[in-house]
């Protein structure tokens, strides 16, 4: 269960490519929400919306346009001496969605999970590198004969096994997991999920966990939030998103997931979203409101009324 402390503070956080060129593109405009610590934050929009980039600026990947991103109250894009930076660097931590391009061919597998162990010297010895090395392998559902392999002796699933073991290999507080199960089989997905899931609640990590549709977001997210091009549209409890979806594009997103039962699958209609329909006055302020607690939707004062009126 998700505690009350914020271990995230996202303020404002805008990151701009080219500005300034004909090609600017705004990949996050203005996005503002928090990450409790211990909770699963889903994060999700159509390719291209932002996802990867909030994901990166927010690990520092990119120096943010604007804005701020406070871990533990400290803000993480501020000046800071080489050793607050890379306990930055080890309390934060990325999992891809391509598990093989981010795992160096050349390399073997006890030597890619132990990268991080070497950076930050956790090792006090070749043996005790390699029993962490060991003991994270089981972690992930591998074991210790896979140690001495190659990324290409791996399937999808276990080379996202090998990324976790990587990422966990520094004892972080918070993981990014940028589409982690996208490239993988249908069969395969429920597995790393529920691998993510049972090593959240024993280490009692926080994930910000990216994806493309809302279908396996939900199972794991404790709260979602919806990006459409470059902001936050939509942010709630999981079950309320589902329950309440009140920003038209949520509600599209929602209309593509598949059901379950074919019969209400062959009549299911896909809703589009086109923001004309907004129909906002010039000037008009559209903000990120909270329309009930905890279920922030970006509206205009009019949109507010009414948003709060369904929900009566
Ligand atoms: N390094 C970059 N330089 C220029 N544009 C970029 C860069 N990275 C991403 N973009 C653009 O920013 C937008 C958001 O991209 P991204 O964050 O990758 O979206 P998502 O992860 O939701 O698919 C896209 O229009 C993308 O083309
Ligand atoms: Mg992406």
């Amino acid at each position: 269960m998700a505690e009350t402390k914020k271990l995230l503070e996202i303020k404002n956080l805008k990151q701009y490519f080219n500005v300034g060129k004909p090609n600017e593109v705004r990949a996050v405009d203005n996005v503002s929400f928090d990450i409790y610590k211990g909770e699963v934050m889903g994060l999700v929009g159509e390719s291209g919306c932002g996802k990867s980039t909030t994901g990166r600026t927010i690990i520092r990947l990119y120096n943010a346009t604007d804005g701020e991103v406070l871990f533990n109250g400290v803000n993480v894009h501020g000046r800071k001496s080489k050793k607050e930076l890379k306990e930055f660097n080890r309390k934060m931590q990325m999992i891809f969605q391509d598990p093989y391009a981010s795992l160096n061919p050349r390399l073997k597998i006890a030597d890619i999970i132990a990268e991080g162990i070497d950076i930050h010297g956790l090792a006090k010895s070749q043996k005790e590198r390699m029993d962490r090395v060991y003991e994270l392998l089981e972690t992930v559902g591998l074991n210790k004969e896979h140690a001495n392999r190659y990324p290409h002796e791996f399937s999808g699933g276990q080379r996202q096994r090998i990324g976790i073991a990587r990422a966990l290999a520094v004892e972080p507080e918070f993981i990014i997991a940028d589409e982690p199960i996208s490239a993988l089989d249908v069969s395969i997905q429920a597995q790393v999920v529920n691998l993510m899931k049972k090593l959240q609640h024993e280490k009692g990590l926080t994930y910000l966990f990216i994806a493309h549709d809302l279908s396996m977001v939900k199972y794991i997210s404790d709260r979602i939030g919806v990006m459409y091009f470059g902001k936050m549209v939509e942010l709630a409890p999981s079950e309320e998103l589902y329950r309440n979806p009140l920003h038209p594009y949520t509600q599209s997103l929602l209309s593509a997931i598949p059901v379950p039962d074919p019969i209400t699958e062959r009549t299911r209609k896909r809703k589009t979203y086109d923001p004309a329909i907004h129909n906002y006055e010039l000037n008009e302020p559209v903000e990120f409101r909270e329309v009930s607690p905890g279920h922030f939707v970006l509206c205009s004062e009019k949109e507010l009324k009414q948003y709060q009126m369904k929900l009566k």
